[in-house]
């Protein structure tokens, strides 16, 4: 017996399903075309050069016609750039440009798509630790994993980090404009690490995470950004990580990653000095299933299922926090690990911001 059978249709509602559908295949086909863009600079050349016809941008960036002519169409088709089909021309608007071509805007997500690409390029790992309840870990991913985590978290970082999340910490503005001894915990390429080096040049940095590839990448990073005399990288794990009396501990989109984030807090804990303070910055969800079913939430139980849930299932412990945790069970594994206070310090739709005093 088939589906069908068993249950009466309700024809406009499949209309509308099917609708939803048709949308979400043309979204999730499209993805590969952004990432064409942004690697041969299609969005940039066409937002800074101006309207083009597809011979025109083909000429400008070296590429192929007849490619770009079915690439513009698909963009155009997206609402990723406009059409003017008296002068068959092609052309993006200050909202298109910022969110595509403009890497240092503050909604710039073109980079995302490189994380969107490692989860088709992994599917076949993930779908295999179903079976076998394994974890995949962080370095068994396409290595456009950790490009794209940077690029995409980097945007608001830059928007936000320096300009109000640290100004809504209590008193630790003032400690690292004086001088302050900072460790950045599961710090990836460096980009939360770099933006505060450059923004206190009084206070060291010390950025640290498990996965080597991604320190040397920070290192780099740090001398072309100009901040390598205040920041220093290296692989430790979050639970070993060296050093104490740290005046400010930071952990940018990864505690939920770990396998052990309450071990990890608890090495964070004695790590701070008395007055230290720890700010933990977590993607954004409610407490609640029921109230993140929307299409953040959704973004970030898919990045959860394929990227951060298998990482933390890879590691000791393997909490499986997942990405979409929310403030009660965040408060609940920070205030476990020895905290004595803890409070949403900002958020954005993006990110929670918690600061934690021992
Ligand atoms: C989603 S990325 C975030 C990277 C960076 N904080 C950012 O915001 O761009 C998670 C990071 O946590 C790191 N990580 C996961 N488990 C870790 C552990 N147990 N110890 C240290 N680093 C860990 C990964 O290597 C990865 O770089």
């Amino acid at each position: 017996m088939t589906i069908t059978e068993t249950a009466a249709v309700d024809t406009a509602r499949l209309q509308a399903f099917m609708g939803k559908m048709v949308g979400d295949m043309s979204t999730a086909i499209s993805g590969a075309l952004v990432l064409i863009g942004d690697k041969l600079g299609l969005y940039k050349s066409l937002a800074e050069g101006g309207a083009a016809t597809a011979a025109e941008l083909a000429k400008r960036t070296g590429t192929a016609e007849r490619y770009v002519r079915e690439w513009l169409a698909a963009q155009a088709a997206s609402g990723y750039v406009d059409y003017d089909p008296a002068t068959a021309r092609f052309a993006m608007n200050p909202e298109q440009a910022m969110a595509l071509a403009s890497e240092s805007s503050p909604v710039y997500v073109a980079g995302a798509f490189e994380v969107i690409a490692s989860a088709y390029l992994d599917e076949s790992k993930v779908t295999a630790a179903f079976r076998s309840g394994k974890g995949v870990g962080w370095h068994e991913h396409h290595e456009c994993l950790f490009r794209g985590v940077e690029r995409f978290f980097r945007s608001g970082y830059a928007a936000s980090l320096v300009q109000s999340w640290i100004p809504a910490l209590d008193g630790v503005k003032e400690k690292l404009a004086g001088g302050a001894k900072v460790a950045d915990v599961g710090c990836g390429h460096g980009a939360s690490t770099i933006l505060m080096a450059q923004a206190f040049p009084n206070s060291s940095f010390h950025g640290f995470d498990f996965h080597e590839p991604s320190i040397e990448r920070a290192r780099a990073a740090a001398r072309s950004a100009g901040v390598a005399a205040n920041t220093r990288f290296e692989v430790a794990k979050a639970k070993g990580f060296p050093g104490r009396d740290y005046d400010l501990v930071t952990c940018f989109d990864c505690l939920h990653d770990m396998g052990d984030p309450q071990g990890a807090a608890a090495h964070i804990r004695r790590a701070l000095n008395p007055d230290g303070t720890f700010m933990l910055v977590e993607p954004f969800a409610h407490d609640d299933l029921a109230d993140n079913l929307n299409p953040v939430g959704r973004m970030y139980y898919a990045a959860s299922t394929m990227i951060c849930t298998p990482n933390s299932l890879s590691q000791e412990v393997g909490l499986g926090l997942g990405a979409q945790a929310g403030e009660t069970r965040l408060r609940e594994v920070v205030t476990s690990a020895g905290f004595t206070r803890m409070r949403r310090a900002a958020e954005t739709p993006f990110n929670l911001i918690l600061e934690a005093r021992p």
